[in-house]
């Protein structure tokens, strides 16, 4: 060892010598040398990359390689090979240290605004593929590397197109969030590149117009040629030389060591003598789960991907070698190279389904196999490897190598500091060995997601040997390793007893429910673990699925299994083909107007080629200003207590904290004021007593924002629960405690009708149902931010990603205690609201506002993830009782209603709630309705508006009564639902005045209409038929109607035309991806076309600029929500234009009277400007009363399949017909109802939104919160924008379209009860003790996997296996008697 250690020194002074002491890299091209001694080695590339260089295209959204915001393209050069190698990875996980001697492209990297946009930008723009676009620069990258990749083979590609495939443009993006698009449009752009897509089968896009032939579409498509991948080179030719050249880093000298041998990193480790202080790094990715991780003190990081020993791949017929440095990606190539080996092969599909493709390119196995056996991460490399009698080498000391297998290892206690893991072998297994026996292998995951992204509920990875027992005429188990992990349990686990019991075993179905018995007892989740009896259920699953097909009555009819009378047993196991099929398909029927044109027109959303390149401008991106100071909240972890102190462990002030403010900074004569509400002020932070879990009760200042929540989490704060009352944590101790808020009349609701007579009326009654309904958060991808920079004369600017500047502004100046006009509140852009930026982005600005106020620096903040959706509220917990009468025909006479609201802790918009829910609850004709809501105050979070607040509940309870109504008459629930549909003058009894005329009801004429357009009734008997033959498979179809009240609201706008001719528009609606600034770009070109020049309207497009809001230069800005704010603002907007039109005129008449000639608009701008006619022209929009709220109307279809075995749920086919009036935009309308949709179905079959039981957050990450993904949409969206003509109170004749889609997430739901219904029917034919029909039950929302599999019965398999046992035996003693 001394010896060893001699030549390590005699090598290092050598190295010395000649040592590096700087990284050098590149960014787009760019190069960067850093020194080394500069560099603090836990700085992120999406720290450096945002905040010290331009490349903010780069954002970051959860932080932890959950999301893809940040991914990133690297390429690494071989200098031995010459060749480039390409990958995204997450810059979110991946240290800078770490790219030493690799190029980083990032979006703008590849095209932009100045060199010119790349086809992918193009694509994404013509395809309408972005809404707030701060998802968008990442999944530029991953299809910009999906191309790249797939043209790097020898095929050259079809011109024009890649080689990527239609099911490979699916996957390039399946690791990647969008909460806005509902992804269809982004599969469709990147699909566009795909040589075996037929471009007419894609969806609606700029690039095909009707009646194009197939030439001009492909011609209009901007250009992609595969060797255009080369034109931008992602790996500069001057770092090639230099890497060529490179020196090695002297490992002692700095923080970050890259040893290039074994006997280096030993060296090191002895150096540091084991201590906990140094840590080996190899991707980096595990900090994504283990977050604490990035906040602790490492003296030393070792990374240890340049030491070939564990980067090595060794392949023989033995099986494979991987180094433990091979990352997951590599690992699966090498695996699928090994065709021959079935085995092999299954495992490398397992893992294409662990975490997401930029994660999987830099996580490695030993990275993952440390973090099962060190800290009991849920692995699923782990379970599959321990089931496939992998071994892995370790070294535990200089000299000592040692040998496992992995199944030993893990059980060994956590592997030291200072021990490396070497490799990983895993045996090759043929499937038929000599003897005649066979091997099979099989691996199971259950996750939210099918392609991965998603943590397993449970993973199981099965081998057996077995061969044919000619005297038991069935099959025999010689041997068998059963593994199961990720479940709730430390490591992977061997269900031992279960295997001991089954070899020698013939299998029958007796047998197999014995070893059922025997799993039960031995996969028990520890406790804690959620879902407990569903993961256990999961383990049968899997065990049943693997050994089904063996037991004797199986084993003579398998096909393939027993090869014809040859006794021999051949493979069973089917590899899933290389080339997989493309999942998704859609079509849409949109209707574009050429009346008001360019209103009308399916134009493409300005700037967003801005946003696929990333160089559109969000808070976070404003470059921080000299001096600049950042913010992190610190919140309460306890509902109702005392707050006795706030100290930071250790009693220690953590690096960079510049202090904490608290309620006691709020200036003389400023007010502790978070929010300007409706109908309170919230306050900005907890004074002496903290009232619920999450409320913020201080702002810590530092000189980073990384330190700031560093030190925000060593922040310990003391508290107090003597002589207070328990909390209120649940809506039953509220109403008992009166712990009530009031609803203004106006808001509380309305009955209709007698509800006494309707109930007399009624033959049948159904009593005191329930429904309960969870939260939901609202995910947009930007959390919330604000920048604050202190003005002269004691006033503030400050930016925010608000969806109601306005209150901002006023929030902030009574804070402060300043007039509103010290005060100014800039929006450009906002990256997602969905509700959550109104309210909830108020006390982020005021708290930025109060700290530059006090600091008198510039503030800023950008919240992180878990801090967002833990302070943030989101969605409306609700319980609703109701009773209901219905005639025989399922004719409903009345509905007695009462809503419990959970609010929480203030009133913030709930008093607005109970509207949106009988609103939407009034789709059908109840006959007479009573309805009654309570709103309740609870120690929580203040609940707010999420999209279509109310709304999609008071819809889906509508849905949910239908439901029992139809099961209690056990007639067929679609028509239960259209005898209920209102007639004109029943809509007009329930919804008054907004009903407006009878023409404009036109949901009857989608109920029918949306039969005819998804063959509704066709596929009803289809799925019928698919149910009657399929046991494990079940289907259900349903289709609901949507009624979507909204109203009008006053709203500024002014247009200013500059000298030369271009047009700059302000309002005070918000882009917050809804197609604002696009449909008020239009109507300012329409409006202005007025003045008939002989400029065209759609040239006068292009002269158009919106521009940012500014509350000083717009007053009376109202709030973006409610869904209207687009067609209120294109209004005030036509306003505006009319009166720029109006003087205009008399200077057109005079110029074509002066010249006799056409007059262009730059002439005649020109001319008004020497005549000094004022162009700029201001309005406030205000509707008219009687006719400022309206109904929209929708229809639904959705068909599903689950998955009686796990409770998947596939949604196989979704049809939408909506009535946008006469679309403003049908491009934009369209992204709005998919992406409402989407939304829509996160909330109904998801998103789980939990708390703990003081009322804290627990849900509170990518890891943990799962929103739709590619994978989870429905696998056929067909979407028809109904265009029904002149509504005269409209504007234009449009309609809204930003909220109502997503009640139609609702038919997803309803059709999964129904797939569910008939589960349950099947089941209780199995079982002769309670015979009858059981499809009387209430399914939860959200369904998710766990609760579709409850509900089908965690114990189908056992209830199965008895029946069948039972069968058989009845059959024996009939024949016997
Ligand atoms: C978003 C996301 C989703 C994921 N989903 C899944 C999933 O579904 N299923 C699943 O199984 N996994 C999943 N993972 C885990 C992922 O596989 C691991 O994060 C990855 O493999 C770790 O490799 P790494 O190289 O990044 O490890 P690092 O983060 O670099 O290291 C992890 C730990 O191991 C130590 N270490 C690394 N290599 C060695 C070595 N050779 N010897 C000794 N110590 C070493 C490090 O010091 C560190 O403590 C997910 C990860 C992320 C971020
Ligand atoms: S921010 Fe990096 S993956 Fe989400
Ligand atoms: S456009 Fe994808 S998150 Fe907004």
């Amino acid at each position: 060892m001394v010896e060893r250690k001699v030549i390590f020194e005699e090598k290092e002074e050598e190295a010395m010598m000649k040592s590096k002491t700087s990284l050098v890299f590149a960014i787009n091209g760019e190069r960067y040398e850093l020194e080394l001694s500069s560099i603090d080695p836990s700085t992120t590339l999406v720290d450096f990359l945002r905040n010290k260089t331009p490349f903010k295209s780069v954002k970051l959204s959860c932080g932890e390689g959950g999301c893809g915001a940040c991914v990133v393209l690297l390429s690494k050069y071989d200098p031995l090979l010459g060749k480039v190698e390409d990958f995204t990875i997450s810059s979110c996980l991946t240290l800078l240290c770490s790219i030493d001697g690799c190029s980083i492209t990032t979006s703008d990297g590849f095209g932009n605004s100045r060199v010119g946009f790349h086809a992918v930008h193009e694509r994404i723009a013509g395809f309408h593929a972005t809404q707030c676009g701060f998802c968008t620069p990442g999944m530029s990258v991953s299809m910009f590397s999906a191309l790249l990749n797939a043209d790097k083979s020898h095929h050259p590609p079809r011109s024009g197109f890649s080689n990527l495939t239609a099911a490979e443009a699916e996957k390039a993006v399946s690791g990647n969030l969008c909460r806005c698009t509902g992804y269809r449009p982004l599969v469709d752009a990147c699909k566009s590149f795909a040589a075996d897509v037929d471009i007419e089968d894609l969806g609606f896009n700029s690039f095909c117009k009707k009646g194009d032939n197939r030439g001009e579409v492909l011609g209009r498509l901007p250009c992609y040629d595969h060797t255009s991948s080369q034109v931008i080179c992602t790996f500069p030719e001057f770092l090639k030389k230099e890497i060529k050249n490179e020196m090695s880093l002297d490992s002692r000298k700095y923080r970050w060591s890259s040893p290039v041998s074994v006997s280096e990193l030993q060296g090191l480790l002895e150096v540091e003598n084991g201590s906990s202080s140094v840590k080996l790094v190899a991707g980096n990715t595990s900090t994504g789960y283990y977050k604490e991780e990035k906040e602790r003190k490492y003296e030393r990081f070792i990374d240890i991907r340049r030491i070939p020993e564990l980067t090595l791949v060794r392949k023989d017929e033995n099986g494979v070698e991987l180094g433990a440095s091979v990352t997951i990606s590599k690992a699966i190539e090498v695996l699928r190279e090994q065709e021959n080996v079935p085995m092999l092969a299954k495992i490398a599909t397992h893992m294409e389904k662990i975490a997401n493709r930029f994660v999987r390119n830099t996580g490695t196995i030993g990275g993952n196999i440390i973090m099962a056996q060190r800290k009991q991460f849920p692995s699923d490399l782990t379970t599959i490897l321990v089931a496939a009698g992998a071994a892995v080498k370790i070294m535990t000391n200089s000299s000592v190598q040692e040998e496992f297998t992995l199944e030993k290892f893990l059980e060994q206690p956590p592997l030291e500091a200072k021990s490396l893991l070497l490799s990983v072998q895993i045996p090759s297994w043929r499937p038929v060995k000599k003897n005649g026996s066979a091997l099979l292998f099989e691996t199971y995951r259950a996750a939210p997601r099918p392609l991965g992204n998603a943590l397993a509920f449970l993973n199981a990875a099965f081998s057996a040997e077995v061969s044919l027992s000619e005297a038991h005429d069935g099959i025999v188990v010689n041997d068998c390793r059963l593994v199961f992990g990720a479940y709730g349990t430390k490591h992977a686990h061997r269900a031992s007893n279960v295997e001991e019991f089954l070899i020698g075993k013939v299998m029958s179905d007796e047998v197999l429910m014995e070893a059922i018995g025997l799993l039960k007892d031995e996969i028990v989740p520890d406790k804690g673990t959620l879902n407990p009896g569903y993961r256990s259920s999961l383990a049968v699953t899997f065990l049943f699925e693997f050994f089904e097909s063996l037991t004797q009555t199986n084993a003579k009819n398998k096909n393939g299994l027993l090869n014809g009378g040859s006794k021999e047993i051949s493979l069973v196991q089917n590899v899933q083909p290389l080339k997989a099929e493309a999942m998704l398909s859609s079509s849409q029927q949109i209707v574009e107007t050429q009346e008001h044109t360019p209103v009308g027109k399916g134009i493409t959303k300005p700037g967003a080629s801005l946003q696929a390149s990333g160089e559109a401008v969000y808070v976070d991106d404003i470059p921080a200003p000299e001096n600049c100071l950042y913010g992190a909240f610190i919140y309460s972890t306890m509902p109702l207590a005392r707050i006795k102190s706030i100290k930071f462990k250790q009693n220690r002030v953590p690096e960079g904290v510049v202090g904490i403010i608290s309620y006691k900074d709020i200036p003389k004569g400023g007010k502790n004021m978070g929010t300007t509400g409706f109908f309170t002020s919230d306050l900005l932070f907890a004074e002496e007593i903290t009232h619920c879990a999450g409320q913020i009760i201080a702002f810590l200042v530092a000189d980073s924002q990384k330190h700031a929540d560093i030190a925000a989490n060593l922040v310990v704060i003391d508290y107090d629960t003597k002589g207070l009352e328990p909390p209120i944590l649940s809506l039953e101790e509220a109403v008992e405690k009166s712990s009530l808020f009031d609803i203004p009349p106006p808001l509380r609701g309305y009955p209709v009708g007698d509800i006494t007579k309707g109930m007399d009326e009624a033959e049948h009654k159904i009593l005191g149902s329930k429904i309960n309904f969870g939260s939901q958060y609202f995910f947009y991808m930007e959390t919330q931010t604000a920048l604050a920079v202190p003005d002269e004369d004691n006033c503030m600017v400050v930016y925010s990603s608000t969806q109601i500047p306005e209150f901002v502004h006023q929030t902030i100046a009574g804070c402060l205690g300043v007039p509103e006009n010290n005060v100014r509140v800039i929006t450009r852009r906002v990256g997602g609201g969905f509700g959550g930026k109104a309210i909830k982005a108020m006390p982020v600005a005021a708290a930025c506002a109060l700290a530059a106020s006090k600091m008198q620096r510039p503030v800023r903040t950008y919240v992180n993830r878990k801090t967002d959706m833990i302070t943030t509220g989101g969605r409306h917990p609700m319980k609703v009782t109701y009773s209901v009468g219905f005639k025989s025909n399922g004719k409903i006479t009345a509905l007695d209603i009462e809503v419990l609201l959970d609010a929480g802790l203030t009133e913030d918009v709930s008093p607005l709630i109970p509207k949106g829910i009988q609103g939407a609850l009034m789709k059908y004709d109840w006959g007479a309705l009573s309805f009654n809501a309570t709103l309740c105050k609870t120690n929580t979070v203040s609940r707010t508006a999420v999209r279509a607040p109310g709304d999609v509940q008071g819809s889906y309870i509508g849905e949910a009564i239908i439901e029992k109504v139809a099961s209690y008459l056990s007639v067929d629930v679609d028509e239960i639902r259209k005898v209920n549909l209102h007639t004109y003058d029943s809509l007009r009894l329930f919804h008054k005045v907004r009903a407006g005329d009878s023409p404009e009801y036109t949901l009857p004429f989608l109920w029918d209409k949306i039969a005819e357009f998804s063959g509704f009734n066709q596929r009803r008997k289809v799925v019928e038929d698919f149910n009657a033959s399929n046991k494990w498979r079940k289907r259900g179809i349903s289709r609901v109607p949507a009624v979507y009240a909204v109203s009008m609201r006053s709203t500024p706008g002014r247009v200013s035309v500059l000298s030369d001719g271009s047009i700059v528009v302000e309002v005070q609606g918000i882009e917050i991806g809804q197609g604002l600034w696009t449909k008020v770009k239009q109507m300012a070109a329409y409006s202005l076309g007025m003045i008939q020049c002989g400029t065209r309207s759609d040239e006068l497009l292009k002269k158009i600029r919106v521009i940012q809001s500014d509350t000083l230069s717009m007053v009376q800005g109202s709030m973006t929500a409610g869904s209207t704010t687009s067609e209120a603002s294109s209004e005030a907007v036509r306003i505006c234009c009319d009166g720029l039109v109006e003087r205009l005129l008399p200077v057109k008449t005079a110029l074509v009277e002066q010249t006799g000639g056409p007059v262009t608009w730059d002439n005649l701008i020109s001319q008004a400007y020497l005549q000094s006619v004022n162009l700029s022209v201001s309005s406030l929009y205000l509707p008219e009363d009687s006719t400022d709220e309206y109904i929209n109307y929708g229809v639904g279809a959705s068909e599903v399949e689950i998955n009686v075995l796990t409770g998947e749920t596939t949604i196989l086919r979704t049809d939408i017909i909506y009535d946008c009036g006469k679309s403003l935009n049908p491009a934009v309308d369209l992204g709005q109802i998919e992406g409402a949709f989407v939304q829509g179905l996160g909330f109904f079959m998801l998103e789980e939104f939990l708390m703990n039981s003081d009322g804290l957050v627990v849900t509170d990450s990518t890891w943990t919160y799962k929103i739709p993904t590619v994978d989870t949409i429905p696998r056929q969206f067909n979407v028809e924008i109904l265009n029904s003509g002149q509504h005269k109170n409209r504007v234009l004749s449009s309609k809204a379209s930003g909220e109502p889609p997503l009640l139609l997430a609702a038919s997803v739901h309803c059709a999964v009860r129904a797939a569910v219904k008939e589960a349950r029917k099947q089941i209780l034919t199995w079982n002769s003790n309670q015979p009858g029909t059981d499809t009387y039950f209430e399914l939860p929302v959200p369904a998710t996997m766990s609760v579709v599999k409850e509900f089908c019965g965690l114990d189908v398999v056992e209830k199965y296996l008895e029946w069948k046992i039972q069968q058989r035996k009845n059959i024996w003693y009939s024949l016997c008697l």
